[in-house]
């Protein structure tokens, strides 16, 4: 039988304008995966540079699609058509649904929040963050309407992995979270957990400490890179291993997220090992930079 189509999933299929903030690998991962379902995409870069290299990556990301079989050329091209890039925030003002993905700091994401209540028009619109550590509490009261905002977490490829974690506050009205659900669902195709607002909520909770792990072992001397690496995938069946999938994500956001998860639990297997933050402080961030456990 079908699926009953509830009222969320109306309300959710109604947004048909998305804004994206900020266009590192999450934000044009995000903008990709909203593109190619159909919604018209808004990206809202901090400067001109940031920009160009968000179309970039958007660009370099949908080419590989089309490479490997998984996205059409005409699929493509519409897609890129949807996609608009400005570095006005406030051209954000007409969207339905806005995803936060500015870097993983929560100075930059209150003051994110704070404008976007100022800018978004639509009182209904959802204001969500890709936020991976941060408390959606916090961002939520940054804003005159927290019963509209929750936490919409994707993962890193956005356009390959089907996860989203969709994290309420105690704020957070229950018809929003179901609606930003049916979104993630209904509307982009992806898999939906429920998560508390809880730093790290399911994954992140469960990763970090392991990444963490795997760079103390590297730090302590006790394996090489290749081989810790090589042991989780051929041991664990992992498909990539821990300084491989760290570089991935970015030194910075792993670093970032497990002092956020850190000053929550103060769990000494969330505290940053020295390594991971004097490679930070030196710009070796991974994949992005071109150099982290790695080279690229
Ligand atoms: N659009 C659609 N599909 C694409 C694509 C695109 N732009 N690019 C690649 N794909 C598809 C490929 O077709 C392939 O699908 P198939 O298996 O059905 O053929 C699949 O994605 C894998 O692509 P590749 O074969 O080219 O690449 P690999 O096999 O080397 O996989 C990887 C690359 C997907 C990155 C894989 O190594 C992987 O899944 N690694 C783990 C990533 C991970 O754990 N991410 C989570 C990080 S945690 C996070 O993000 C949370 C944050 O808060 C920190």
């Amino acid at each position: 039988a079908e699926p009953a189509v509830t009222e969320e999933t109306t309300a959710a299929l109604a947004i048909r304008r998305v804004g994206v903030v900020g266009c590192g690998v999450m934000g044009a991962g995000l903008a990709e995966v909203c593109a190619r379902a159909g919604r018209d995409v808004l990206v809202a870069a901090s400067g001109a540079e940031g920009l160009a290299r968000g179309r970039d990556r958007l660009e370099r990301s949908l080419a590989a699609g089309v490479r490997r079989g998984k996205v059409t050329e005409a699929d493509r091209d519409a897609a890129l058509a949807r996609v608009s890039f400005t570095t006005d925030l406030a051209a954000l003002r007409d969207r339905q649904l806005v995803l936060e993905a500015a870097p993983e700091d929560e100075p930059t994401k209150l003051r994110l929040f704070r404008a976007l209540d100022d800018i978004v028009e639509d009182r209904a619109a959802i204001l969500a963050s890709n936020t991976s550590a941060l408390s959606i509490m916090r961002l939520a009261r940054a804003t005159s309407r927290p019963g509209q905002v929750l936490g919409l977490h994707f993962f890193n490829p956005a356009p390959v992995l089907p996860l989203v974690e969709v994290v309420g506050s105690l704020l957070t009205h229950d018809r929003t979270r179901r609606i930003a659900a049916e979104f993630a669902g209904a509307v982009l195709g992806k898999q939906v957990v429920q998560a508390a607002d809880r730093s790290g909520f399911v994954v992140n909770a469960l990763l970090i400490p392991y990444l963490l792990a795997a760079v103390r072992m590297y730090e302590s001397g006790f394996a090489a890179a290749e081989d810790i690496d090589k042991a989780m995938m051929l041991g664990c069946s992992h498909p990539m291993g821990p300084l491989a999938l760290a570089d991935l994500i970015g030194l910075d956001t792993v670093a970032a997220i497990g002092t956020a998860l850190y000053e929550e639990s103060k769990e000494p297997t969330h505290a940053v090992p020295p390594l991971l933050s004097r490679m930070v402080d030196g710009g070796l961030l991974g994949r992005k930079s071109g150099q982290g456990f790695y080279t690229y």
